[in-house]
């Protein structure tokens, strides 16, 4: 188990919240949300993509309680829930269907789970792309764990908490949130294979800042969607396998072969395969300008990640493309672009740190002027992953 740092204040709180309504000495856990640099939509064709946990938190603490029952404490919804040791039933669209998912995941998996109460403090902003839903998922299944004794490797519990999210949450998500929840690194981002899940630590440069704005949106659209282009990859996989027989996924196809077929399926399909496999391409190059510490070139490849989103993908929106809009031209900025599956929620700037406060102000203004909303601006560094936290001296 990994055990993570933080500081005495946010540890007494959680730690106090848990007595004030559960007896014992709770250990505390948590897991971060994420922030994707590049790789958008490609980790469930296969491909690469380039997440950094950031320093939003879900928290729990925990202890066991004797009984064959999780209490499982929101307090975000400021609501107790018990649930049986045992494996879940359909979801109900409670908050506690992501507890229910986790354990009863965990069960399946060969985990002997005690009975425990827990109480949950999410910071991650809920609805903002940022992944709250896999820091609950993976907080969650390592405070599960941590108490009971249980051992599992750290790749199961990203995948059982993928599983639950497939489940409870009906989104048929790729690995990369849970991935980096678990796997994040201090000061760095992942170049990750979502194939062979064999992945690379690269150091964010001292000098920029990832600068988070959020459009404060979220459109309704979001899961419904994300199947669909998840169905328009699989229906061009499938219309180029008749050329191509050995392709398991997009990963396997080049842009010279798609163009080649590029009659044989719909243009609309057309296009979304356009977009993975160039993005694939972008990915693998972003990752040695980044080795290089050339973050012009790599701020020109998120802005044609994010032409590709928005053209070809067609998963931004207004309010993410008057973001971009509002950061594109901005002195010390490399690049920006919508980050997650899309519909609303955030982008991803690359800021020189001497640039960030100007451009809180300037970008806040921009979009305030364009679209009426007030935008909300996070600085973030790269956080590291899941673990129970210990007070950093
Ligand atoms: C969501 C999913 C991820 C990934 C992104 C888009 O965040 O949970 O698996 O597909 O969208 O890159």
């Amino acid at each position: 188990m990994t055990t993570v740092m933080a500081t005495n204040s946010q540890l007494e709180k959680t730690t106090a919240e848990f007595r004030s309504l559960f007896p014992g000495a709770p250990k505390v856990y948590r897991a971060p949300g994420r922030v994707n640099l590049i790789g958008e939509h490609t980790d469930y064709n296969d491909g690469f993509v380039m997440p950094a946990a950031i320093d939003f938190f879900t928290w729990v603490a925990i202890a066991a309680n004797r009984a064959p029952v999780i209490r499982a404490h929101s307090c975000q919804f400021k609501e107790t829930v018990t649930l049986e040791l045992a494996l879940a039933g359909p979801p109900t669209g409670h908050w506690s269907d992501f507890v229910r998912g986790v354990a009863s995941g965990l069960i399946i998996a060969g985990c002997k789970l005690s009975g425990c109460d827990l109480i949950i403090d999410g910071q991650v902003p809920l609805g903002s792309g940022l992944s709250s839903s896999a820091a609950l998922e993976v907080a969650t299944a390592t405070a599960l764990l941590g108490v009971s004794g249980a051992k599992l490797s750290q790749l199961e519990v990203v995948r059982v908490c993928q599983r639950a999210e497939h489940d409870f949450v009906g989104t048929r998500c790729g690995i990369m949130d849970q991935f980096i929840s678990q796997f994040g690194e201090a000061g760095h981002a992942l170049m990750l294979d979502c194939r062979s899940l064999e992945f690379r630590r690269l150091p964010i440069p001292r000098d920029v800042r990832i600068v988070i704005c959020n459009s404060m949106v979220k459109h309704e659209l979001a899961a419904g969607e994300y199947n669909r282009r998840r169905e328009d990859c699989e229906a061009g996989v499938e219309a180029l396998r008749a050329f191509l027989p050995g392709i398991r996924a997009l990963r396997d196809v080049s842009l010279v072969q798609l163009e080649e077929h590029r009659q044989s399926m719909q243009e609309r399909v057309f296009r979304r395969c356009r977009h993975v496999i160039t993005e694939d391409d972008r990915v693998q190059r972003a990752a040695e300008a980044l080795s290089r510490g050339d973050l012009a070139r790599f701020g020109e490849l998120m802005n044609e990640s994010h032409e590709s989103l928005r053209n070809d993908y067609e998963v931004s929106c207004s309010e993410l493309d008057a973001l971009v809009e509002a950061a594109r031209h901005r002195k010390g900025v490399y690049g920006a672009r919508m980050t997650g599956g899309g519909f609303g929620g955030c982008t991803v700037n690359l800021v020189r740190a001497d640039e960030v406060e100007s451009f809180r102000h300037q970008v806040c203004a921009e979009y305030a002027k364009s679209t009426g909303l007030k935008a909300e601006v996070y600085v973030t560094s790269a956080a590291q992953g899941a673990g129970e936290v210990e007070v950093a001296r």
